[in-house]
């Protein structure tokens, strides 16, 4: 099984060694890991770790973190991917480069996610956790059609929690 997801402008893989530079460029990027990791720098051995966590998650599980490009494109643009929120469930990610922001894709990429979650892996609901600061986020999760249920207290400031149930 090879996990690859597509849209009809997006094609997701799965994460691999080969990804790293990319993936830890993307990562960093400070408009992307404001939210995504409350700011924090990712290591160089801190993606090393995320790429093998993925690689066994989807030989075990069939879900890790996948890497978006524009169909027919070879440059990373963003990630998407699903990731255990504390011991409720799993939260679905995503994140794209600036030069990507405004087009639907982060949307058309999650949803991707959300509806092979929910479909094919059979999960009976899919979360989300997202700052209440981070408006363009709010906005995707709403467009996933997800429901808050919860509001929790974040390192910068609170956090909606959503779901979306099978
Ligand atoms: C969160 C994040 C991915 C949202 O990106 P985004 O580009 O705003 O979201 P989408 O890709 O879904 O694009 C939606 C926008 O594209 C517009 N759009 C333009 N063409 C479109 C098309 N063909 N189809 C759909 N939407 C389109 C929509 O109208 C919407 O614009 P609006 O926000 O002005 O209403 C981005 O801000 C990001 O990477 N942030 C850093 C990482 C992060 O915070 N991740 C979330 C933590 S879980």
């Amino acid at each position: 099984m090879d996990h690859i997801l597509t849209t009809e402008r997006l094609a997701l893989h799965p994460v691999t060694p080969r990804d790293h530079a990319g993936l830890l460029a993307h990562w960093t990027a400070g408009d992307v890991r404001r939210f995504l990791f409350d700011g924090a720098i990712l290591s160089p051995e801190e993606i090393t770790e995320a790429i093998e966590d993925s690689t066994r998650s989807f030989a075990a599980a069939g879900h890790g973190l996948w890497l978006i490009r524009e169909k027919g494109g070879d440059d990373l643009i963003g990630t998407a991917g699903l990731r255990p929120l504390e011991d409720l469930g799993l939260e679905v990610f995503y994140s794209l480069a600036p030069a990507a922001w405004g087009r639907g894709y982060a949307t058309e990429a999650a949803r991707a996610v959300v509806e092979h979650a929910l479909g094919p892996l059979g999960l009976p609901e899919v979360l989300a956790e997202v700052d209440e600061g981070n408006v363009a986020s709010v906005a995707v999760v709403e467009r996933l059609g997800m429901t808050a249920f919860e509001s929790v207290p974040g390192l910068l400031g609170p956090m909606t929690r959503y779901r979306r149930s099978r």
